[in-house]
């Protein structure tokens, strides 16, 4: 394996969607900008995003209220100041959005012809209108405005097909009394060769870790890769228990991932059982747009009562052409797999969909290892608590992006990246076992959709353990034999992520919010507000083979 000099960046991003574009946008203002992203620069959670971004624009609506309802889903776990700030300044980071080129759905207002305003969507457990959305096509949108301004951005290189395998901190150097970030270790997909990046500020903006399990709403880069590094490099992660499983992801044999946005039945949407009757009444008084927890596991029983395989979803009795206008991409996709939503109910069933936990950071993106930065859905600053409200994700990404491109300027100079150690390949040879990767990485999504799913036992999460344990002991010995592939590399992230969301849940004896387990089916008051805070032991041995190895 090759290994090069290196480049030196004031700020090094990892990631490429609404959190890594926005910080970027806004720290160019200050400084150089390296943004490493391991496929294509649109490839991202951010660009699958269909409901839109919650924000406090209409006069028929208050902080007050988007506060409270954050809370409430949050089920006693919230930070209340830390939700207070991101509330509060989403109104300002969507006309950020807006000038940087974002065009949202406008639609006209009612009584006033030819006068213009937002048009705001709803979604479960928002008790008023306050989604802002392109059709059901948001994320995309997002995408496409963003790396638009990034394109006109001279201060800014993106680097496709990189990816960041570990951090370089100088706790793992040896040198040094406080653990410090000083850059990244990134492999250069299309040639193999490993390059070292240094930066006065790594950012992970890797988003989340939907790969962890079977059936996820997510595309294939979330593996828990911004999770998994900065576990090993000694930052805290925290609430990994709390996992969110979407309601509602079309269910057809052929279609791989994809979502049925709540803003269905935030516009009439209700969820039947498969001999037509909806059920969602006999378990909340929001019904099919009560949390997406509690929907989740409503749609959970119901299918484990009857053995259906799913339930369904019905908005026939819209008229045809506001379904289409309003829902093209889900109208779209659906006809293709045969499914007339304007004329039938859509099969659809729950899939692990968001990871309300992370990287611990403050609300301005600060990990406790300094110079390192998590925003996005890789960070936990306790605005989701134990279950994310609908759309609160993307307004969190602008807020805290926008936060920590002002606090990363205050940042020390470093010592560029030819003083960085270059990494060693060891003794590592062609991997062609890659279908050990491949079993191990079916193994351990179908344990954890088996075992660490909607419902969880203690005795199930024991299961789980035992066999990522296992599974962890055969990678790293994997790891060590051969050379470094995207590949392997996830595979070992999405390991140790599993291995942080078992560890999470069984140090967690109450049922709250997306985390449910029938040993403790209540939740227990003497835990909320308690984190549950992992933080990997600093003489742990490494899985990671820099310096020194
Ligand atoms: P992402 O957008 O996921 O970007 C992560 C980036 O990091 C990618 O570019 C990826 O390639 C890169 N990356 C990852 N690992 C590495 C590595 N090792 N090296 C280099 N690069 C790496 N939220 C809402 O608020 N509203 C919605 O309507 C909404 N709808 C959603 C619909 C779907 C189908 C999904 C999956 C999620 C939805 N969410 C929604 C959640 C929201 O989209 C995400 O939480 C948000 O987009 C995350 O943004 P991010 O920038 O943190 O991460
Ligand atoms: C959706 O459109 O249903 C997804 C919204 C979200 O995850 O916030």
């Amino acid at each position: 394996m090759k290994a090069n000099d290196g480049q030196t960046f004031d700020y090094l991003v990892l990631g490429s969607g609404i959190a890594g574009l926005f910080f970027a946008l806004k720290a160019a203002e200050h400084g150089r900008v390296g943004i490493v992203t391991k496929k294509h620069r649109a490839e991202s959670n951010t660009n699958y995003a269909q409901g839109g971004i919650a924000a406090v624009t209409s006069s028929q609506d208050s902080f007050e209220m988007h506060i409270q309802d954050t809370l409430t889903a949050g089920a006693g776990l919230c930070k209340e100041p830390v939700v207070r700030t991101i509330v509060e300044e989403g109104p300002r980071r969507i006309s950020d959005l807006i000038e940087l080129g974002m065009r949202f759905s406008e639609r006209e207002i009612p009584g006033f012809p030819g006068e213009i305003e937002l048009d705001l969507g709803k979604e479960g457990g928002h008790s008023r209108r306050r989604i802002l959305h392109a059709k059901d096509i948001t994320g995309r949108e997002i995408e496409r405005a963003l790396l638009q301004a990034v394109s006109q951005q001279p201060r800014i290189q993106v680097m496709e097909n990189h990816f960041a395998i570990d951090l370089i901190t100088t706790r793992k150097l040896g040198i040094g009394s406080d653990n410090r970030c000083v850059g990244a270790y990134v492999l250069n997909v299309e040639s193999g060769r490993v390059d070292t990046f240094a930066a006065r500020a790594v950012v992970l903006a890797t988003g989340g870790c939907g790969k962890v399990y079977v059936y996820t709403t997510n595309p294939d880069i979330a593996t828990g890769d911004g999770v998994a590094m900065a576990y090993r490099a000694g930052a805290p992660v925290a609430n990994m228990e709390f996992i969110q499983f979407h309601p509602t992801c079309l269910y057809h044999p052929k279609a791989k991932s994809f979502l049925i946005t709540e803003a269905v039945r935030g516009e009439g949407g209700t969820l039947k059982t498969i001999e037509g009757v909806p059920f969602m009444e006999r378990y909340h008084p929001m019904k099919s747009l009560a949390p997406r927890d509690v929907v989740a596991r409503a749609i959970d029983n119901e299918m484990k009562r009857s053995g259906a395989e799913h339930v369904l979803l019905d908005i026939t009795d819209k008229p045809a052409p506001f379904i289409i206008d309003r829902f093209p991409n889900v109208y779209r996709t659906c006809l293709q797999f045969g499914i007339d939503i304007t004329k039938e109910p859509i099969p659809v069933v729950p899939a692990a969909h968001y990871q309300c936990g992370g990287v611990v950071t403050s609300v301005d993106g600060q990990t406790e290892v300094a110079g390192l930065y998590a925003i996005g859905e890789v960070a936990c600053t306790g605005l989701h608590g134990a279950n994310r409200l609908a759309s609160n994700s993307l307004l969190e990404a602008v807020v805290c992006a926008h936060r920590a491109a002002i606090q990363v300027a205050g940042e020390p100079q470093l010592p560029d990246a030819s003083a960085l150690p270059t990494w060693r390949s060891g003794h590592a040879t062609n991997a062609d076992e890659m279908v050990v990767v491949a079993h191990n990485w079916d193994e351990i999504r179908r344990s954890m959709w088996d075992y660490v799913g909607i419902v969880r036992t203690q005795k199930r999460l024991q299961r789980a353990r035992k066999r990522i344990a296992n599974l962890l002991e055969e990678i790293q010995a994997y790891y060590w034999d051969f050379i470094v592939t995207s590949d392997l590399l996830e595979l070992r992230n999405i390991a140790t992520v599993a291995e942080v969301i078992v560890a999470s849940a069984m140090a967690r004896p109450e049922s709250r919010g997306l985390h449910y387990t029938l040993d403790f089916p209540n939740p227990d008051p003497s835990w909320a507000q308690r984190d549950t805070v992992l933080r990997r032991a600093a003489a742990e041995p490494e899985l990671s083979r820099e310096p020194g190895s």
